[in-house]
């Protein structure tokens, strides 16, 4: 551990506040460190291995691509990646039938602002208060945290207004005949486990509609079954114009993705947009075995009802310690809010020395978005430990 400490002490950027833990390998629900502990992972590489670690029908799609073909240029037709798109068709909302790949989330949310801006031929983009699009130059620039954007500011576009999440009298205010598109998380991750209130997103959808905007869903952390729908919007039955993916997408393999109405992405001509890595064989196999398990786990049926029950036992914890503000969230992407931030870091220290990896987003916000394959009694000891916990650290 020491060496691998130093050695990235001395080598690696320094950009991460790292927990002092080195994970070497996993297996479903737990992972263990390079000293050999076990832990019951609840983060899950926060929202991305949506299968649990290491599930065999991913390492089967990879190592059988690896021995066939592993890279391929754009400039050809490739198989795995146009088996991708059908399948993401299949289950993407209704309408959005095309496809843009490429290798992370940030890159997916900026090929949507891309697309928006060409299809309407309008500059600006409405984003929310709260918001997290990713660290590129125009996705810190959507996003709400101005710590993440003040010191690059001379890179970001002047092209953004932000409002308050949920305040659909604000988004109409802020419309004018520029604005391209409006970009919304249906459950704000890092902004803190927020979830759109029940007319948010039919407001929006139809506001859009009227005005000729583009309504862009980001779901990088809610999409691909999470919140107990394939994607987050369908729990309001809104179909975006753009949705972006990446996180579980893969599993675990670097993917990133937009999906977009067909009339939306024929804006796009050869030439418009590329990525030399976006759909390769290899990522486009491991997601296509994602989305085929979870097609026959019929993952986000099972996600709606163990999440049902997870936020439950946390209602419970609530209740029962004064330390616990709120408990919020939709499937398997839940939020505990406690009442401070040395509360809410001493809570994931201590469960980390009780082999259990929980997450603080938003300061002081327990996130917890385990894989998806998440049993009862998993949720059962997270909660009898962090019931114990929130006692210890209640009165610090
Ligand atoms: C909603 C949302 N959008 C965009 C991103 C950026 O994704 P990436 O880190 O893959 O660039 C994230 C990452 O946390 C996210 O949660």
């Amino acid at each position: 551990m020491h060496r691998i400490q130093e050695l990235d002490g001395r080598y690696v950027a320094q950009t991460y506040r790292r927990q002092p833990l080195c994970l070497v390998e996993g297996k479903g629900m737990f992972v263990r460190d390079i000293e050999g502990k076990k832990y019951l992972d609840f983060v899950g590489g926060i929202a991305v291995c949506a299968l649990g670690h290491c599930h065999p029908a991913i390492i089967k799609a990879i190592s059988t691509q690896a021995k066939k073909l592993m890279h391929v240029s754009n400039l050809y037709y490739i198989q795995p990646q146009a088996e991708l798109a059908g399948l993401l068709a299949q289950v993407a909302p209704q309408g959005i039938d095309k496809f843009f790949f490429c290798n992370s989330g940030a890159e997916a949310v900026e090929g949507s602002f891309k697309l928006a801006v060409k299809h309407t031929k309008r500059q600006r983009i409405i984003a929310m208060e709260g918001s997290f699009h990713g660290r590129t130059a125009s996705t810190v620039g959507a996003t709400w945290h101005a710590s993440y954007r003040e010191p690059y500011a001379a890179l970001i576009p002047k092209v953004f207004d932000f409002v308050p999440f949920n305040d659909l009298a604000a988004v109409e205010k802020a419309t004018t005949d520029q604005t391209a598109a409006v970009i919304v998380e249906p459950v704000q991750g890092e902004g803190g486990i927020n979830v759109a209130s029940d007319d948010f997103l039919p407001g929006l959808r139809k506001l859009c509609d009227e005005r000729g905007i583009l309504l862009i869903c980001d779901e990088i952390q809610t999409g691909m079954g999470r919140t107990g729908r394939w994607f987050a919007c369908q729990n309001w039955g809104v179909t975006p114009d753009i949705v972006t993916m990446a996180k579980a997408l893969g599993g675990g393999f670097p993917i990133g993705c937009f999906g977009a109405k067909g009339d939306v992405m024929a804006s796009f001509s050869p030439g418009d947009h590329a990525s030399t890595f976006g759909g390769n064989p290899l990522a486009c196999e491991a997601s296509k075995a994602v989305i085929k398990t979870m097609l026959r786990l019929k993952l986000p049926k099972r996600v709606a009802r163990i999440g049902k029950y997870f936020k439950k036992r946390l209602l419970e914890l609530k209740d029962k310690h004064d330390c616990v503000l709120d408990v919020r969230g939709l499937g398997l992407m839940l939020g505990m809010e406690l009442s401070s931030k040395q509360i809410a870091d001493a809570a994931v220290a201590k469960a980390r020395e009780r082999g259990l990896l929980i997450n603080c987003t938003a300061d002081k916000v327990l996130r917890f978005v385990p894989p998806l394959i998440v049993e009862r009694k998993h949720v059962d000891r997270l909660i009898k430990e962090l019931d114990q916990i929130l006692t210890e650290v209640g009165k610090c």
